[in-house]
């Protein structure tokens, strides 16, 4: 099996000879090559050249062959797209104008991909005729509550108070916010499946910091529309929610066909909690990368036994950070060809 083809594999529950495995923020700031890049450009415009996105993209598999490439962009790309004004500095990115009430939605408009933002669907054409069907291309985008956090916060936050007060004081607002969302990112998901993408990954990295019963309300019948495009669209869709151990029967309802865990619970819990009909992605703790290459090819090959042979995606249960030391990556990378799991 190729890389591409054992990826969609484990993606569908079917049959792989070993394990697939690639890393979530694979191309960043712990890639010497990546650090050169961004001396010469800032992330906004690495985001929007093309040949610079691909080049980023492809450094990771190049350097270390993973099974797939994610496309090399920002799930706050589409909310630039729809009018809002993004910034990344050293403290992360930055709304110029928060929203704070209906009237701020209101002048919000739905980003159609194609005028919006065709930067990226010009860098998903580059990876696939590049990556000529040997590797996975993963398109991505961020679900309508993690975006809207980042829309109403301002930037990022780490109790989410004005978030919170518009969604507990006024819901109708924030409801507006997401639908409007989910119309812009359903469109952006489909164009990118039209452009190459094998697979979309949807990040609601923030929806575990709600309650069951406001998940429910405010994060699940978004990523679900979101997710039935998708699907319609004949790509498997991958859910990643950070902090998802409370709310996992929730995740089920998505109709996802991966779901992708963070490193607080147990993968063999999850098999236990949730049905046959998901593979799952994850879920090593990027922490374990500051270490040593032989404690980083012990947790892959914890996982993997917990996860167990079929509807396994190794990769971190978030973002690799940028503190990792080349050859912990590189033995994360290699571990699934190290083992035969279930043997
Ligand atoms: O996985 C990949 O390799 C593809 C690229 C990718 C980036 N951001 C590049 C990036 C992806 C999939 C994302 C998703 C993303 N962006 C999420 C969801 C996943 C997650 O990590 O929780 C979120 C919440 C964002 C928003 C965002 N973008 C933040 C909070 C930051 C700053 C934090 C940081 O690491 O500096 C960014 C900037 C960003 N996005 C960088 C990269 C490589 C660092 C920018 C730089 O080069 O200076």
């Amino acid at each position: 099996m190729n890389g591409a083809e054992r990826f969609l594999a484990a993606c569908a529950r079917q049959p792989v000879d070993r394990t697939p495995v690639w890393m979530m923020r694979q191309a960043g700031r712990y890639l010497p090559e990546y650090r050169a890049v961004r001396e010469k450009v800032d992330f906004l415009t690495l985001c929007k050249t093309p040949g610079l996105a691909a080049e980023v993209s492809l450094q990771p598999v190049r350097r270390f062959g993973m099974d797939a490439c994610i496309v090399f962009s920002d799930i706050l790309i589409p909310v630039e797209a729809m009018g809002a004004p993004v910034s990344f500095g050293d403290g992360g990115p930055k709304l110029e104008h928060p929203i704070r009430g209906i009237a701020d939605v209101d002048a919000l408009r739905v980003a159609e991909t194609q005028r919006d933002a065709p930067y990226v669907l010009e860098t998903l054409k580059l990876l696939r005729t590049t990556l000529a069907d040997e590797t996975a291309l993963i398109g991505f985008a961020g679900a309508p509550f993690t975006l809207a956090s980042y829309l109403v916060e301002g930037g990022g936050s780490k109790t989410f108070s004005e978030l919170k007060k518009l969604m507990y004081r006024e819901p109708a607002t924030l409801h507006a916010l997401l639908a409007k969302l989910t119309d812009t990112v359903s469109a952006y998901c489909g164009a990118q499946i039209a452009a190459g993408a094998q697979a979309v990954q949807l990040f609601d990295t923030w929806a575990g910091e709600l309650t069951p019963s406001a998940y429910r309300q405010f994060a699940l019948p978004y990523q679900k529309v979101i997710i039935d495009c998708i699907r319609a669209a004949h790509a498997p869709a991958i859910l990643f929610v950070n902090g998802c151990a409370g709310i996992l029967e929730l995740m089920e309802q998505s109709n996802a066909d991966v779901l992708s865990i963070d490193w607080r619970i147990g993968l063999d819990s999850v098999r236990r909690r949730v049905g046959e009909s998901f593979a799952l992605q994850g879920n090593v703790d990027p922490g374990v990368l500051l270490s040593t290459p032989e404690a980083v090819g012990q947790s892959a090959r914890e996982a993997m036994e917990a996860a167990g042979p079929r509807g396994h995606i190794l990769n971190l249960g978030h973002g690799i950070l940028p503190a990792t030391p080349l050859a912990c990556a590189q033995a994360f990378v290699e571990a699934p060809r190290r083992v035969t799991v279930g043997s």
